[in-house]
């Protein structure tokens, strides 16, 4: 079954992200970083644009929640390298990325690593209800720039703003 991958810093929303699209609670959700402890896949099916589609959403756990530390980065690389590597049936990997963060040397690493191994992935910017309309237009702007992408989207799994276009999206990358 095609598979999407949900992956990115601790507590940026992941988890919170798959459920809302998939209108279901199913992945664990929590307020302290490390909801998420292992690769965790669920078979969704719902209908995306008048045609009923399944897919495997697949949540991963956050990366560099404590310190900042490239050792944590590593262990997290491995199990997800380990697990992405040779995959065919991942159609797309979302990333999932706090509108409110800068993006850092970590996220850089994340981001050479997915383009390394010819990964299609799509940035999702998250918690964009935190932010004034304007503020979000212009940092997913700024941000399509750095990734020479237009693939970049902004999200809310606490107003479900970004919702409709992100399932669009999703369905064109399974096919
Ligand atoms: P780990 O699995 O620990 O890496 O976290 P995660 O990235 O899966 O994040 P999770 O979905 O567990 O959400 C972390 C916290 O952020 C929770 O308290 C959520 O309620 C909150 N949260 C997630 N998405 C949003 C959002 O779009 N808006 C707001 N305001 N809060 C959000
Ligand atoms: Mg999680």
């Amino acid at each position: 079954m095609p598979e999407i991958c949900f992956v990115g810093r601790s507590n940026v929303g992941k988890s919170s992200l798959l459920n809302t699209l998939a209108s279901r609670k199913i992945a664990r959700t929590g307020s302290t970083p490390g909801a998420t402890r292992l690769i965790n896949l669920y078979n969704v099916r719902c209908e995306w644009e008048g045609r009923k589609r399944e897919a495997i959403f697949s949540d991963f756990p956050g990366f560099g929640y404590s310190k900042v530390s490239k050792g944590i980065y590593q262990n997290w690389q491995a199990m997800v390298e380990g697990y992405m590597k040779d995959n065919e049936w991942i159609r797309r990997v979302l990333w999932a990325f706090d509108i409110r963060r800068a993006f850092d040397g970590l996220d850089q690493m994340l981001l050479e690593w997915l383009k390394g191994n010819g990964l299609a992935f799509s940035l999702v910017l998250t918690k964009a209800d935190k932010e004034g309309r304007g503020w979000a237009l212009q940092t997913r702007q700024a941000f399509q720039q750095r990734l020479g992408s237009d693939d970049v989207f902004l999200f809310s799994s606490k107003d479900g703003s970004g919702r409709q276009e992100l399932l669009a999206h999703i369905a064109r990358s399974i096919g």
